[in-house]
């Protein structure tokens, strides 16, 4: 046994840790430029937690082991900023910056060139950080400019704000320091977060920004966590008892040395040609930035000047957004349909009249909801502006003149368009459903899901085939696949005898199968492969998960009370047990063995988190070959996890990794792993 160490010193040694973790965390999450690796760094965190874990009275609250932990809340208390959060007037054109320049140099009485701050104008959401004595307080949104939300608690998990500032470059720590940022989801994330919520059946976000929003405004902290969030900090608010910044370029190299993350694209420009020339640089690689970004700002670089000029109908005179030029394009809504999805829901589509955009003929935009539509006021027969920014789908801006006659508003139908069932539509959700299950648009989206690539996998059963088989009413239900005969499919277009064989052979190979995939099959709301995976392996029937209580399925790894409800309401549906029924009767499933974790291999009983991009595999791939080696895949990391696997560009999982000290491996290593199999198994 080591002597004892008195309190004091536990806590110095606790306090000492706590340093050093901040300071690797800032050297990694802001500055991108780490001094110690991996193992070392997960050393440092196993130290304190074990330390904090074993005496909780030297454990602090800005420690940088508690990010997440705040329970869920019932809403978002109101912040109140002590300067109000200003907005940015806009110029659209070079000839309007030289007008900007030309007037604060007639404000200012001056002809001297006047030295600017130029920085991206990022697409996300503004919000406040307020430290004091250098530990991080209160969050909050922009709001109305005077009172914001707090999301405090939420602010938290992204790992890039600092949660204790750190005195450096001779500056002190100010005893009240409030910074104004842009919180963004970066590009890639977007658009994994997108590709997961597609799979799951739920609603998409339009754009990175509504997805930073709605990952920022969650009343649950935890869902936050998972969403790679990060921050650029770019403007001032109160500051007090610290060291006076001059200047904009001053202030944000005096706040990136406390530890707060700035955006490196900043900078310090001359006169406001200088500006020009940074809007030309970042427009042409605006794509390539890895995160949205609409325009530039110019701010006057000194704070004296800036006080000096003031500010007009809450835009300050001394700052200007210089917009980037949209790849835009005016068209004419011709009709505004309703598509339904494969649970139901409905998505208003505007079918336009096909113009040239970006190189792309478009013909149709998704309105995404009716809330969406009621704010844009788009009507059949108006001209709207469409926009695409980076790799987004191109969308309504607005519309730009009326239809004459103008067409009354746009509603939703009360019936479904395509079965003619009832339209449901719950209390404050966005989302409108058609209640009938048999209906053939879910039908065709449900057999299209069953037969895709993850799920059943039938070989030949393509969009064309799957609209004919429903149109002529061959298909009805999901069991009605595999009484299907060759006579009748090679009665339909653009099928001969040969083809029908062998969509009746992919259809007859299908049921070999494994459990996960029927599952995922069904289409159950909110249940995508993953989900489906952890299914398969803890009920290991599709008899015992039908009959599965919500508090058995909320014992299942990874799924939580939504996804719980969903899978109860959709088996405690008659409809949808008899169908499964008569799918299992008609198919007669032979289920292969499923990978089981526990089984033998050289990952057994391993718990494996893949994040990033991988090269060598699709995540599908991966997760099968960990399956196959006896290892599990979970989707977020937690102190179970046995390693996370990172490739390209992880993001929070492996932040959250490094943090709770889990083992990380790359793909070369995960392959090395997975070719012991032959020696074990
Ligand atoms: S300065 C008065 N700098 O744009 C100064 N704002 O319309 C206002 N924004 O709500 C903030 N990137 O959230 C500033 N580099 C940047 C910015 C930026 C994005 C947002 C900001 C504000 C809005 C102003």
């Amino acid at each position: 046994m080591a002597e004892e160490k008195s309190l004091e010193e536990l806590a110095a040694e606790a306090e000492h840790l706590r340093e050093q973790i901040r300071h690797h965390n800032y050297r990694y999450y802001v500055l991108d430029a780490p001094e110690i690796s991996d193992a070392e760094y997960d050393a440092l965190m196993r130290r304190l937690e074990a330390l904090e874990r074993e005496h909780p009275e030297v454990a602090t609250p800005d420690s940088p082991t508690r990010r997440v932990g705040a329970a869920p809340a019932e809403k978002f208390g109101v912040v109140q900023h002590r300067r109000p959060m200003l907005s940015l007037s806009n110029a659209l054109s070079a000839e309007e910056m030289i007008e900007f320049d030309k007037r604060i140099k007639r404000l200012l009485r001056s002809e001297a060139d006047i030295e600017y701050v130029a920085e991206i104008k990022l697409d996300g959401l503004a919000v406040e950080l307020v430290y004091e004595d250098g530990v991080f307080k209160v969050g909050s949104t922009r709001g109305d400019g005077y009172n914001g939300e707090d999301v405090t608690p939420n602010l938290r998990t992204i790992r890039s704000i600092p949660l204790k500032l750190h005195a450096s470059g001779g500056h002190r720590v100010p005893r009240l320091l409030e910074v104004r940022g842009e919180v963004i989801l970066p590009r890639k994330a977007f658009q994994k977060l997108n590709e997961e919520r597609a799979a799951a059946g739920e609603p998409l976000f339009a754009n990175p920004r509504n997805a930073a929003a709605g990952s920022l405004r969650q009343l649950d902290p935890k869902i936050t966590a998972r969403r790679p969030l990060d921050i650029f900090c770019h403007s001032p608010g109160v500051i007090s008892n610290g060291h006076k910044y001059e200047t904009q370029w001053e202030f944000l190299h005096g706040i990136k040395a406390l530890g707060l993350k700035i955006n490196p694209e900043s900078r310090l420009c001359r006169s406001i040609d200088e500006v020009l020339a940074y809007w030309e640089r970042i427009t042409a690689k605006r794509d390539e930035l890895p995160y949205e970004a609409d325009g530039v700002v110019a701010k006057v670089n000194s704070f004296a000047l800036q006080e000096q000029l003031g500010e007009v109908s809450r835009s300050p005179r001394w700052a200007i957004a210089y917009k980037f030029k949209a790849q835009q394009a005016e068209t004419r809504v011709n009709k505004i349909v309703v598509y339904v999805g494969r649970i139901g829901s409905l998505t208003p589509v505007a079918q336009l009249e096909p113009v040239q955009l970006a190189g792309v003929t478009i013909s149709n935009a998704s309105l995404h909801n009716l809330d969406e539509i009621r704010r844009k006021d788009v009507r059949e027969g108006d001209t709207v502006l469409l926009e695409r920014a980076g790799d987004v789908i191109p969308y309504v801006v607005r519309v730009t003149k009326h239809g004459h006659p103008r067409k009354p508003p746009f509603q939703m139908p009360r019936q479904c368009p395509v079965c003619g069932s009832a339209i449901v539509h719950e209390e404050g959700e966005v989302a409108y459903f058609c209640v009938n299950v048999n209906c053939p648009a879910r039908m065709r989206e449900s057999i299209r899901h069953f037969a895709s690539k993850n799920c059943l996998d039938i070989d030949g059963l393509g969009d064309k085939l799957v609209a004919q088989l429903v149109d002529k009413g061959l298909v009805r239900e999901l069991g009605d696949i595999y009484t299907l005969r060759a006579e009748q499919l090679a009665q339909l277009e653009r099928m001969g005898a040969r083809s029908a064989a062998n969509v009746i052979d992919s259809i007859n190979r299908s049921r070999r199968t494994t459990l996960d995939r029927l599952i995922n099959g069904l289409g159950i709301r909110h249940v995508g492969e993953h989900t489906a995976r952890q299914l398969a392996q803890h009920f290991g029937s599709i008899d015992r998960l039908q009959h599965a209580s919500e508090e058995e399925l909320l014992a299942v790894r990874d799924i939580g009370p939504e996804v719980a409800r969903s899978i109860r309401e959709y088996f405690a549906e008659a409809h949808n047990r008899r169908a499964l029924q008569k799918l299992l009767e008609h198919a007669r499933f032979e289920f292969l063995p499923m990978p089981e974790a526990g089984g033998r291999g050289p990952l057994r009983d391993k718990t494996v988190v893949l994040t990033g991009t991988l090269k060598q595999w699709t995540r599908t791939e991966a997760e099968r070959k960990i399956l196959a080696a006896g290892g599990r895949v979970s989707s977020s990391v937690s102190r179970k996890t046995d390693f996370v696997v990172a490739g390209e560009e992880a993001g929070s999982k492996l932040r959250r990794a490094r943090e709770l000290g889990v083992k990380v491996i790359d793909e070369q290593e995960l392959m090395r792993m997975l070719s012991q199999q032959g020696a074990e198994g």
